[in-house]
């Protein structure tokens, strides 16, 4: 009786013992297929940003001297009538706030005399209701340009830039 008495015990802490360390088991497997993902993702994640900052890091000169060489070839293409139409014609299309309207010779004849450097200072610094360059984001050059296609539809015999 006592080896029939015996095993029952065993076997039922057999039986408790297998769930047990079944539950330990699949516990376990869970934690490390939950840890191997929550690693893997967590590189993913943290090599993926990596990455494309890098690649950001990378391209950003090419990228600054593109804009750069298109803001070049921008101002080079600009031409005095058109940087006119753009910033200019507002005013000195109808003579807005006491600007010397294109082709009135007689308002020009008196700023023609400063040349044209001395019309450019003016231009880029402003001039009574002018604000500098017109408010335009104009180079130098284009301003000179746009100056020269105002000041010889008014009168003057500049060279444009
Ligand atoms: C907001 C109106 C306004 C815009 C826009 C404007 N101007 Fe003028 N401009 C004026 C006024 C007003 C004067 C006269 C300023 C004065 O003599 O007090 C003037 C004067 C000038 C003069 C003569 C400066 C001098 O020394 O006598 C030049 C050159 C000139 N503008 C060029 C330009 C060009 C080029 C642009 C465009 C890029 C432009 N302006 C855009 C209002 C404007």
């Amino acid at each position: 009786m006592s080896s029939s008495h015996a095993p029952q015990p065993n076997s039922e802490l057999n039986v408790k013992n297998i769930t047990i360390y079944g539950t330990v088991i699949l516990l376990i497997s869970a934690l490390t297929v939950a840890g191997v993902i929550a690693i893997a993702s967590s590189v993913a994640h943290s090599s993926n940003p990596q990455e494309d900052a890098s690649a950001v890091a990378r391209i950003a000169p090419v990228a600054k001297l593109e804009v750069a060489a298109v803001k070049v070839a921008g101002a080079a293409e600009r031409t005095g009538e058109q940087l006119y139409t753009a910033a200019c014609v507002a005013c000195h299309g109808s003579g807005a706030a006491g600007a010397p309207k294109i082709g009135d010779a007689a308002a020009w004849k008196p700023r023609l005399a400063l040349g044209l450097d001395g019309l450019l200072k003016s231009a880029i610094k402003g001039k009574g209701a002018m604000p500098p360059k017109g408010g335009s984001d104009a180079s130098d050059t284009e301003l000179a340009r746009a100056i020269v296609h105002l000041a010889n539809a008014s009168g003057g015999k500049f060279k444009a830039p």
